[in-house]
Parts: C-alpha cells; structure tokens; sequence
C-alpha cells in the first residue's frame, strides 16, 4: 500500500452551472484524507455534497458539473494528471466503490458471479478460469454460506441483502486498498443494514481503508476511526470518532448526534433545513443556535482545534479556549 495514503483530497472545488449563466460552487475548498489502512466516515445531510466527493475520487466529476479547484490523489496518483485509460485501472483497482443501488452495478442479462469474474479478469489480468475461481472466493468472503447459490443467480433474482453483498465482491474485484461505500446500507432493513456494516468492518481489518458515507451518525460510529462532518459542500468539523461522540464541537454536529440519538425527528437529520445559507458568512448561520452578528459577516475558516481535530466555528472555539479544562488540576 503507498506510503502517501489511500485518498488525498486537496482545496476541491466542484461548481454546477446556473439558470443566470453562472457557476453556484457545490463543493467548497474541501480537504480530506485517508490514510492507508484507515476508517473515514463522511457524514452530512442530503445536498451536502457527500456522493460528489465519492465521485471526484474516482475522477468522475461529469458535466455540467466542474472541478474549479484541488486535486485528488489516489495512492498518490494525481488524478488530473493520469491519463484516461490509468484511470479506468484506478477505478476498481485502487478504489472499490459499494453504492446505495446494487441493481445499478450489475447487468440484469449475465449472473452476478459472471459479471465479478470479468471485473476480476480486467483488473488483474488473470485467466477466465482463474477470474471464475477468485470471483467465487470474493462471493465467499462477502456471502458468507450462500456464495455458490450468489454467483449463478441473475441480478433480479437475488434479495436487496444479497445484492449489496455481490456488489461489495464487485468492488474488491481489483484488490483495492481503498473501500467507498456511499449509503450502502439505506435501502435495507435495519438486520441486513447491521450485517453489511459487519462486512464492511471485516473486509478492512485487515489494512484497506474505508471511506464510508451516510447521513446518518448512527450508522457510522461502531466502525471508523475518524468522522468527517460535511455542511453545504464544507467541511465544518474532523475528528477521531470517540473525541466526536464524546465532545462534539460544531453546532452542526452537535444537531447530528441529536437526531442519530433520536432527540430530533430521525428524517430530519437527512433532509435540508429551511431557508439559503448567508452569502457573506457562516453557511450553517440561518440554523444556528449560537450564531452572533460576525457569523454573518465573514466566512469562519477551518481551523485545527487539537492535534487530530478541525472546527469550521470560531464562537465555539472561543467558548472551548475559556472554558476551563477538567483535567487541570486546581479547576474543580
Ligand atoms: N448533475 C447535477 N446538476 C446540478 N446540481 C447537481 C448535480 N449533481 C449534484 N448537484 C448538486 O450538488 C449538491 C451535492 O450533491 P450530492 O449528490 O453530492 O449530495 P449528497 O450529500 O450525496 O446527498 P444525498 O444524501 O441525497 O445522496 C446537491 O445540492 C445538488 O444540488
Ligand atoms: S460560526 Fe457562528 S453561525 Fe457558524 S456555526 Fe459557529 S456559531 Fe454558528
Ligand atoms: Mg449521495
């Protein structure tokens, strides 16, 4: 696995065309890494911008949407810089992608077990027989008892459960050192939900990295090291999951956790709020309890709040800084 990490997303700015001739930005200067053999969640509402990142990992940013800034490396491979048919090795080879929509990955007119045997064939130049052998080994790994029954069933024959779990042998086709799973479990029910994620902790114990993408802090906090917060195409909180669980910092995150927690309504947590973020200031300002009149006036910068930790909120920063800390002698 390359030293520089799995993925490394630099200043990304994707944009949108809009209806005046202009450019609306959907992705706003975001970083974001993932070391090999690490687990990242990225974690915001519908529209924040999640999938794009999973998509301009992959180099796979389509028109009418534009990369107006950053780069993304891959193993650090600079995408941009990699001609188009690395990367299609890349796709698949470097990163694995699971998605919400297993129906989407496969063709209905070849069985499952076909159609991960030609993955592996393309990725790693084996024979059809020896593509045919590891494709019932990856079936094995991710069907567990059922990997025979998997791969000679037609893509509409299998259950939503089955699906997903042919579409993760799919992605580990090439080997990757990268797993992206982009809501792979919200369209099944909660047990099947709990078995992928299982699947998913498995499949990266053993040093590939995960990124793995929800709306939903619940889902993500028993399997990764590290959680990404995402607001309006910005990154507005980093930091190592039991630092964010036990102290969330962002009044965003902190509005996260009480949904997964169920103190706001559960839907609510994947859905927008009401009314246009501030154009001059903090983007979260028209749903924040703390805002302050200078949160409207300027863009609050990211800003590192401890050694593995970033904040998008200099009010909470502040009020962090004068509170005094409990492991201080002499402040209780
Ligand atoms: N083809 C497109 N044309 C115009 N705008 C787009 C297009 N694709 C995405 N967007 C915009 O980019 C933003 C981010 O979209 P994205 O699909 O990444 O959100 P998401 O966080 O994955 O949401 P969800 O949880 O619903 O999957 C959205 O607000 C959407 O308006
Ligand atoms: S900068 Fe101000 S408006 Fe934005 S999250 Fe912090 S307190 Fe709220
Ligand atoms: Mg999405």
């Amino acid at each position: 696995m390359a030293p520089e990490g799995a993925l490394a997303i630099e200043g990304l700015t994707v944009e949108f065309p809009t209806a005046d001739g202009g450019w609306r930005p959907v992705l706003r200067s975001v970083s974001l890494a993932v070391a090999a053999g690490e687990r990242v969640a990225l974690v915001g509402e519908s529209g924040s911008g999640k999938s794009l990142i999973a998509l301009a990992s992959l180099g796979l940013v389509a028109a009418p949407g534009r990369v107006a800034a950053g780069r993304v490396r891959v193993a650090g491979v600079d995408l941009a810089e990699t001609p188009a048919a690395r990367l299609r090795r890349i796709r698949g080879g470097a990163i694995g992608l699971v998605f919400q929509e297993p129906a989407s990955a496969f063709n209905p007119v070849f069985t499952a077990g076909f159609q991960i045997a030609e993955a592996v064939r393309a990725h790693r130049g084996v024979s059809r027989s020896e593509a045919g052998a590891i494709a019932r080994r990856l079936l094995e790994t991710t069907a567990v008892d059922r990997a025979s029954e998997v791969a000679l069933a037609y893509p509409h024959q299998l259950s939503g459960g089955q699906l997903q779990r042919a579409m993760v042998a799919l992605a580990l086709a090439g080997d990757p050192g990268l797993l992206i799973a982009d809501e792979p479990t919200t369209a099944l029910d909660l047990e099947t939900q709990a078995r992928i994620l299982e699947l998913l902790r498995r499949l990266t114990d053993a040093g590939r990295a995960l990124l793995l993408i929800s709306h939903d802090l619940a889902v993500v906090a028993g399997l990764v090291d590290r959680v990404v917060v995402l607001f309006s195409g910005e990154v507005v909180e980093s930091a190592p999951t039991g630092e964010l669980f036990g102290r969330p910092l962002h009044p965003y995150t902190r509005w996260l956790l009480a949904a997964a927690e169920g103190a706001v309504g559960g839907a609510a947590a994947a859905t927008r709020g009401d009314g246009e973020p501030s154009a001059a200031g903090c983007r979260y300002a028209h749903r924040c309890g703390l805002a302050q009149p200078g949160c409207l006036r300027r863009p609050p910068p990211l800003e590192a709040v401890g050694p593995r930790r970033t904040l998008r909120c200099p009010v909470v920063r502040d009020q962090e800084r004068a509170a005094p800390s409990p492991r201080e002698p002499g402040n209780g």
